[in-house]
């Protein structure tokens, strides 16, 4: 952070937020809110003066609450710049000034209440977010007794009372009496790996948090006894299995089983801790002098604005998604962005600096070159067909469409990711995806029932998850009907409704329409757009008398090999109660109805 704050070419902006962004790679245009700190930080010499009579105290956050700071007061030790800052929620009377006593006693006169927040504008390349995760809450675990019992502490509290800047400066001690713990357990998993609490996905770094934490009170405190309870140990990185093994030499317990109640002696304070112990099969109970909760890691909860400006996609548990997660790791979904650290998965320090390098090699790679090279697939808008409606605007996740009334669209090409569903949403035909035209996809569609059409089921995938879902079917030898014709799409969001009711018209008994899991689409939120668009099919086709329930939609993940199976299969067998004279009714309605739309669309272009 020194070397950061120190370096000619880095500008370090603290207490600032991202407001705005706009533009596209190579040419951002961010706005940026800077705070009043209300201290000159380049006249602060960080004497302390304003902070020793500053009236008010409030926890400190960097000290998770374990101490307290002043309404005037430097984050912590080590921040950069290292200059005092206030708080203007805590201040008694920054506006108006009813208090003043800092600025009275600071002698260089750093102090002044009427600076205002400021904005910058800036011209990036390349944006990389590296916003870090919090932690979870255990409040709702009440079996663990953390809000009740003084003596349960997080894991984060526990570096705080170890550390030699934290609140006991290093003299490790317990929160209820101020005595040295010598009886110690960790529970492991707390908020990670769980269905109905916390979060289902296993936050990486707490296992070996807690081993590393073991070691080093054996080091500090031999005499300590320690208990760890765990589902199971996930010690997979470069020499961490060396780490755990010294743990046990070290004398630490391991105990593969949950706490299910946590008690407290109120004389002693000490807590009663009952573990069902799964290794050896009994219940088996502890008495402590401190209990650790290892807990997990989650988004930050405050992520979502910054996350919107930079239209960023966010997986389902939370974390921001990576354009690919085999070959574009480090890359967001938005061209030109990248993400390092835990903003993208939990992960430790060593791989949060891995990543960061990556993105920082991805990021000059953009800033060092004159051209660059974008996706080959994006949107072309024919200008002459275009109406100037606006519609593919509306659509469009990532913005790419420049539209004001009465002119045509116009797509910017760099920050077009080519998920389609701007030409799908067009009703005017003016606009064609590269690599995956109308021409292409419809004549895919109908070559799909060209023979057989009523053994065929037509099912249009999208690249990243159900296609791939469907490999991975193949890939496992998991057998699905071979009568089913998969379109590839970018995303299902290129679906045209125009393609489904041609299978129909065609004779398809079956359509499905498949894509990726809310929030898990690759382009964003493009699949809310599939979704409205399968509804308004629906409606159609009850409408002209045909069953809705033959037109299919499913989202499948690229994991889920086994569920593109079993709902191949099942449409299989809806397929087979299609009658003949449901289809010969389908296409002879659907026939009519086009008839009538062309005659429209042909009235409106004389008028
Ligand atoms: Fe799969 Fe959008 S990429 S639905």
């Amino acid at each position: 952070m020194m070397d950061a704050g120190r370096h000619p070419r880095i500008e370090l902006m603290t207490l600032s937020e991202v407001e705005e962004v706009n533009g596209y790679i190579g040419n951002f245009k961010v706005k940026v809110r800077k705070k009043a700190r209300y201290v000159d930080e380049k006249e602060c010499t960080a004497c302390g003066d304003c902070a020793d009579v500053c009236p008010v105290t409030y926890p400190d956050e960097y000290q998770v609450g374990l101490g307290t700071r002043k309404a005037v007061y430097i984050p912590f030790a080590q921040a950069v710049p290292s200059s005092y800052v206030i708080n203007p929620e805590n201040c008694l009377g920054s506006n108006p000034i009813a208090c003043g006593k800092c600025a009275e006693r600071c002698e260089k006169k750093c102090i002044d209440f009427d600076i205002q927040d400021e904005i910058v504008e800036l011209e990036v390349g390349a944006i990389i977010v590296a916003t870090g995760m919090d932690t979870y809450d255990p409040t709702e675990m009440d079996e663990y007794g953390y809000t009740r019992f003084q003596n349960v502490v997080t894991s984060l509290e526990f570096e705080r009372l170890i550390c030699a800047g934290g609140p006991t400066e290093g003299h490790f001690v317990r929160p209820g009496d101020m005595n040295r713990p010598k009886r110690i357990g960790f529970v492991q998993c707390v908020g990670s790996r769980m269905e109905n609490r916390g979060n289902p996905y296993c936050s990486n770094i707490c296992c070996m948090n807690t081993i590393k934490d073991s070691l080093l009170l054996k080091e500090h405190y031999p005499d300590t006894e320690i208990f760890v309870f765990y589902i199971d140990l996930r010690a997979f990185g470069k020499g961490f299995e060396d780490l755990l093994k010294r743990s046990r030499e070290a004398g630490v317990n391991y105990i593969r089983g949950l706490p299910g109640s946590v008690m407290e002696d109120p004389e002693t304070e000490n807590l009663i801790v009952d573990v069902e112990n799964t290794t050896a099969g009994r219940l088996e109970q502890y008495n402590l002098d401190m209990l650790v909760l290892s807990v997990g890691l989650e988004p930050r909860g405050d992520g979502d604005p910054l996350r919107q400006a930079l239209n960023l996609s966010k997986t389902s548990d939370g974390f921001l998604l990576e354009a690919h997660p085999k070959l574009r790791p480090v890359d967001a979904s938005t061209p030109g962005v990248f993400l390092a650290g835990c903003v993208e998965s939990p992960k430790d320090v060593k791989d949060s600096v891995t990543q960061a390098s990556a993105a920082v090699a991805r990021a000059s790679h953009i800033l060092t070159s004159d051209k660059l090279t974008v996706e080959a697939i994006t949107a072309t808008i024919d200008k002459e067909k275009c109406t100037a409606c606006g519609a593919c605007a509306k659509v469009c996740p990532y913005g790419a469409i420049r539209w004001e009334k009465k002119t045509p669209a116009e797509v910017i090409e760099a920050m077009c990711a080519g998920c389609g569903t701007c030409a799908a949403e067009c009703k005017f035909d003016a606009i064609n995806i590269k690599h995956f035209s109308d021409e292409a996809l419809m004549a895919q569609t109908e070559s799909a029932v060209a023979e057989n059409a009523s053994e065929r089921i037509v099912a249009f995938a999208c690249n990243w998850c159900s296609y791939a879902g469907g490999d991975g079917a193949g890939t496992s030898r998991l057998q699905y009907p071979p009568n089913a014709r998969i379109i590839r799409t970018m995303c299902s969001g290129r679906v045209d409704e125009r393609f489904v009711l041609r299978a129909f018209e065609l004779g398809a008994p079956i359509v499905l329409v498949s894509g990726c899991h809310f929030a898990d689409c690759h382009y964003i939120d493009a699949n809310r757009a599939t979704q409205r668009r399968v509804d308004k099919l629906w409606d159609k086709l009850e409408k002209l008398g045909i069953r809705p329930e033959r037109l299919q939609l499913e989202w499948i993940s690229a994991a889920e090999g086994q569920k593109f199976a079993t709902v191949m299969r099942e449409i299989e067998k809806m397929r087979q109660r299609v009658t003949a004279e449901e289809i010969e009714h389908t296409i002879k309605v659907l026939k009519e109805d086009r008839g009538k739309q062309e005659s429209k669309r042909k009235a409106k272009a004389k008028v």
